[in-house]
C-alpha cells in the first residue's frame, strides 16, 4: 500500500479510533495521556508500516515535553526528558482491504533509575475499544526495545521514510 493510500485509511479510522481509545475507565493508566495525544506533534508524516508490533501501521504522537529531543531521532547520546510521553496509534489493514484499529501504545520517562530494567520508561497498552490492557510490560514490550534499541536509549522511532524533518 501506498503512503497516500495508507494515510487515506488512517484519515478515514481516526474519528472513530480517538473515540474508541477514550471509551471507559483506564484503570492504571492515566486517562490523561489517552485524552490529550491528539493534541499534540506527530513524528511521523504518513502511516509507518516497520514490521514489528504485529504488521500495523502506526502513527506516533510525542507530547510537548519531549518533542524536540525526540524528533532529532538520534542513534546515540540519547537525552530524553523526564515527563516525555509517547502515544503510538495503530491500525492493520487484511488481504482483502478491511481495515481496523489495533492498540494504542504508551511509553512514559520517569526518573531516572525509578525504573532500570526499562531504561526508565513505563510502558502502557490500551486496547482498540479502550481497555486498559494488562501485559508484562518486561517480556511484552521492554526486552524489544532494550535488545533492539538499547543504544538509543530504547526508542525504535518510525522508519526513516516518514520521519519528520525527511
Ligand atoms: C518485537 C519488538 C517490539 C515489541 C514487543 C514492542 N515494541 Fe514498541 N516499538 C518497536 C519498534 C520497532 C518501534 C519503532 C517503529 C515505529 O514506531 O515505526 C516501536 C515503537 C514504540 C513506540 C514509539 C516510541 C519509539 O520507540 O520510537 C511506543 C510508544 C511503543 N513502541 C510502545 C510499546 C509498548 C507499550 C509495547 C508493549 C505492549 C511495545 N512497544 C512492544 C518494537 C517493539
Amino acid at each position: 500500500m501506498s503512503e497516500a493510500d495508507a494515510q487515506a485509511v488512517y484519515d478515514c479510522l481516526k474519528g472513530a479510533m480517538y473515540e474508541n481509545y477514550n471509551k471507559g475507565s483506564k484503570g492504571w493508566i492515566p486517562s490523561e495521556f489517552v485524552k490529550d495525544y491528539r493534541d499534540w506533534k506527530l513524528a511521523n508524516t504518513a502511516p509507518a508500516a516497520p514490521g514489528f508490533h504485529g504488521e500495523r501501521y502506526l502513527m506516533t504522537w510525542v507530547n510537548p515535553t519531549g518533542y524536540d529531543a525526540y524528533s532529532e531521532f538520534r542513534d546515540e547520546d540519547v537525552k530524553i526528558p523526564v515527563g516525555t510521553i509517547i502515544v503510538k496509534e495503530s491500525f492493520d489493514v487484511a488481504e482483502d482491504g478491511t481495515a481496523k484499529a489495533g492498540p494504542l501504545f504508551i511509553m512514559q520517562k520517569v526518573e531516572k533509575d525509578r525504573s532500570v530494567e526499562t531504561i526508565d520508561w513505563f510502558y502502557m497498552m490500551v486496547s482498540p475499544a479502550g481497555a486498559p490492557v494488562a501485559v508484562d510490560v518486561i517480556s511484552a514490550c521492554s526486552d524489544c526495545h532494550k535488545d533492539n534499541f538499547g543504544h538509543q536509549g530504547g526508542l525504535g522511532y518510525p522508519v526513516p521514510d516518514v520521519r519528520v524533518g525527511n
